[in-house]
């Protein structure tokens, strides 16, 4: 492809007229999915411009889009499928337990086995519930806080997701104008749909920020139910929190009777038991997702037997807690089959095929002549198009900005190299994966840089170093 290009806007022309061309069948699906579909896309996270290719089938850690094309899989459903697509033993799992029935208003052992299975690899999950999703278990670890302090306020990190609710999206993007201090954020409704009282309801804390994170729990502590905290920033860039962070966190938290909650829906996959098990850092209370569900729909939220205890259907008042397919026995089925092999052996051959990936992607930047960088820990990995230093929500929204359009562009050429990420450059490993599958995303970043820079040097030079 030429790209010789007077403008951005040129380049982006360019570029998506060539991955239309590229991928037609997609093309056209998404013409069609526009009539269903607002945006032409059922989530948000899944959609880039021009449109998201359409997936036909996924096996092992590969996808292949309805056109053909074949792609190593670095995005995994947003870090959710560990053991790759279609793994053997799950899909046994799976059938067998479809044929004996997917859903049944009942309690079942398979609840049991997975929990088990949880409870044995994280001790701070005294007592848990399953939920459908990540964002259910976090938002019930949250009433779970607030039912059991009698307090109101939750604060959360800038930049931290937690899910698709209020509580735990305010403040994801650091909007500049809208964020006020650094120091002490102010809450940043993310869309016109959040409430007004969030602002009640909700403390944002800057990350990895240990002083001011111990001020602000110390000056609303009357108020606050609960501090909850994504061990690794995850939708803002694959920022890892200092220990020394975390640790203020729960000193202060334990100080003043507030329940820390450490949101590892994404991170427990960096650890047996999890980021905590890392820092040696025990919460009251946990959420978990993704992984745990073998690629299939799932979430769970625990912690403290005091704190389970507002569940417990025998109080006069227990806190409400219902969804149908909560604990489904195909969720359990996949979690028991894919959790009895996530082992402490191949963590860490994922953490060290995520430190090749890493140090790759940054050798290509510096060969390349481009301000990039990579931020992540074991398997988990984040591009961005600065060589500023990211510890917090705004260096990575500074270095999306100072990008603009060339990041998502940055993307388009990696898919037709045969790299499966996310749109905000995201990549995970996966157990099918071996060091092949990463050098081929290494040399896709390599060739897709080597076409950007020539047209870089005349519409983004400061791209470059
Ligand atoms: C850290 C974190 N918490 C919670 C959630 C919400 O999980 P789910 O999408 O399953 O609702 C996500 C989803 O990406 C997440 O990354």
């Amino acid at each position: 492809m030429t790209l010789q290009a007077e403008t951005i806007e040129d380049l982006r022309s360019r570029i998506h007229g060539h991955y239309e061309r590229w991928a037609p069948r997609s093309a056209a699906l998404a013409v069609k999915a526009r009539r269903s579909f607002p945006g032409g896309d059922t989530r948000m996270s899944a959609h880039y411009a021009p449109h998201p290719l359409f997936i036909d089938s996924a096996e092992g850690a590969r996808v292949r889009d309805v056109d053909g094309h074949e792609f190593v899989d670095f995005m995994n459903n947003f870090t959710s499928v560990i053991l790759g697509h279609a793994d053997p033993e799950v899909v046994r799992a799976v059938s067998r337990q479809a044929a004996r029935g997917s859903a049944v208003g009942a309690a079942t052992t398979s609840q049991l086995e997975l929990a088990e299975i949880l409870r044995s690899r994280i001790p701070s999950m005294e007592q848990l519930r399953f939920t459908a999703s990540g964002s259910e278990a976090t938002l019930m670890a949250i009433r779970c806080a607030r039912a059991s302090t009698g307090r109101r306020k939750i604060m959360k990190m800038e930049g931290g997701y937690h899910g698709s609710y209020e509580l735990a999206e305010a403040s994801l993007v650091p909007l500049p104008g809208l964020a006020g201090p650094a120091n002490a954020p102010d809450v940043v409704p993310v869309d016109a749909s959040h409430s007004p009282s969030l602002v009640d309801d909700v403390l944002v804390c800057p990350y990895n920020e240990p002083n001011a994170a111990a001020a602000l729990i110390a000056q609303h502590a009357s108020e606050l139910a609960a501090v909850i905290v994504e061990p690794v920033l995850g939708s803002m860039g694959m920022v890892p929190a200092t220990r020394e962070f975390l640790q203020a966190l729960r000193d202060e938290t334990a100080k003043h009777g507030v329940v820390l909650i450490l949101d590892e829906v994404v991170t427990l996959r960096l650890g047996v038991g999890g980021a905590q098990a890392v820092h040696g850092i025990t919460p009251d209370l946990t959420a978990l997702g993704k992984i745990i569900g073998g690629g299939l729909p799932i979430g769970a939220f625990g912690g403290r037997e005091d704190l389970m205890h507002v569940f417990h259907p025998g109080e006069r008042r227990p806190v409400m807690h219902s969804s149908t397919f909560s604990g489904n026995p195909l969720s359990m089925a996949a979690g028991a089959a894919t959790m009895q092999r996530v082992d402490e052996a191949l963590i860490d051959r994922l953490g060290t095929l995520g430190q090749r990936l890493r140090a790759g992607f940054d050798r290509a930047f510096e060969r390349a002549g481009v301000r990039g960088r990579t931020t992540g820990v074991g398997s988990l990995t984040n591009l961005h198009l600065t060589d500023a230093p990211i510890s917090n929500a705004r260096d990575a929204l500074q270095g999306m900005i100072g990008a603009g359009a060339v990041g998502g562009l940055l993307h388009l050429l990696m898919l037709e190299r045969g790299v499966f990420g996310a749109s905000r450059l995201m990549y995970c490993t996966s157990s099918p994966m071996a060091e092949s599958e990463v050098d081929h995303a290494v040399s896709a970043l390599e060739d897709s840089l080597a076409e950007l820079v020539p047209t870089l040097k005349q519409v983004a030079p400061k791209l470059l170093r």
